[in-house]
């Protein structure tokens, strides 16, 4: 099986994500090296997203979502993320679940979409006020930098998703190599859940942390988003980078009128990383990501 991490335009200081989102291939499709490993050839060299299939994705989520609910055990309470990839991890639960392989499993969920795919799953949802603790969380991510700082939000519902991760003694984040980056806001603007009354405030004071913030649009609606809690959206690009990201998470969310922002530092316990071969996926920890390509990097530079 082949796999690829593409990291040839990346040096110390570089700030793009490992698995490039753009269309064009940086080196080809020719391989710069194979890194033999657990019976995968991990090519270090680059191929565009382009060339990966839309199933090759699909069963890089599916990867993740059976190694997410892997860890769970009978009796435990469940916090459901949102996403695409979360959602793979809600009807893997009920499939364990249907077959009496998990029992006394209660989810809480996020937000309306993972509680409606709970339902059609056969997973028992409670209200989170219901329950003492969460056991584990899993939940997808839009960036995770070597750190595991994350940035959630692409959905528009990383305020009670934060809740749920935060509060849960485990939370997994599940991603493919195309998420990893150097650092965050690379490829991703900053999510922002904004009351409505106080959103020209807001967008003022997101531009003096440096911020170019854009009100989010909805797709099929005349007009803003508005999340599952009533509020607007601001997606905020950082033309300079963003160095802290713990710093700058706790400046956004100490603006009067921010409900909560998509940076998550310090809360993930693990990060699972998926990396897309052309027909198959290998799972690994994003410590041993890191560590294929610092080793990789060593290599070349020799
Ligand atoms: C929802 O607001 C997001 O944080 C999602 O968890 C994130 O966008 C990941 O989604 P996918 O699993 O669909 O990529």
């Amino acid at each position: 099986m082949q796999g690829v991490i593409s990291f040839k335009q990346l040096t110390a200081g570089d700030k793009y994500p490992f698995f490039p989102r753009s269309n064009h291939s940086i080196n080809g499709s020719k391989f710069c090296g194979f890194f033999k490993r657990r019976g995968f050839n991990l090519s270090i060299s680059a191929i565009s997203q382009n060339d990966i299939t839309h199933e090759a994705q699909d069963a890089s989520k599916r990867a993740l979502a059976k190694k997410a609910v892997g860890l769970v055990k009978s009796g435990m309470v469940v916090g459901l993320g949102t996403g695409s990839t979360a959602s793979l991890a809600i009807e893997e639960l009920g499939r364990l679940i249907s077959q009496g392989k998990l029992k006394d499993v209660v989810a809480v969920g996020a937000n309306y979409q993972s509680r409606v795919l709970a339902r059609q799953f056969g997973v028992k949802t409670v209200d989170l006020n219901d329950v003492n603790n969460v056991d584990i969380a899993f939940d997808g991510a839009d960036e995770v930098d070597l750190n595991k700082n994350i940035l959630k939000g692409g959905g528009a519902a990383h305020t009670m998703q934060k809740v749920l991760d935060s509060m849960a003694k485990e939370c997994i984040i599940l991603v493919d190599q195309s998420k990893v980056v150097l650092q965050l806001g690379s490829t991703f603007p900053v999510p922002v859940e904004v009351l409505p009354p106080a959103i020209s405030p807001v967008l003022r004071r997101l531009v003096t942390l440096g911020g170019v913030p854009e009100i989010r649009s909805a797709l099929r609606k005349d007009g803003p988003v508005i999340t599952d809690l009533g509020n607007m959206m601001v997606d905020v690009s950082f033309p300079n980078g963003i160095q802290n990201p713990a710093e700058l998470e706790k400046s956004i969310n100490i603006i009067p009128g921010v409900i909560e922002n998509g940076i998550v530092s310090g809360v993930a316990s693990s990060v699972v990383v998926a990396i897309q071969g052309r027909d198959d996926v290998m799972v690994i920890s994003l410590e041993e990501f890191a560590k294929i390509l610092r080793d990789q990097t060593k290599a070349d530079s020799t």
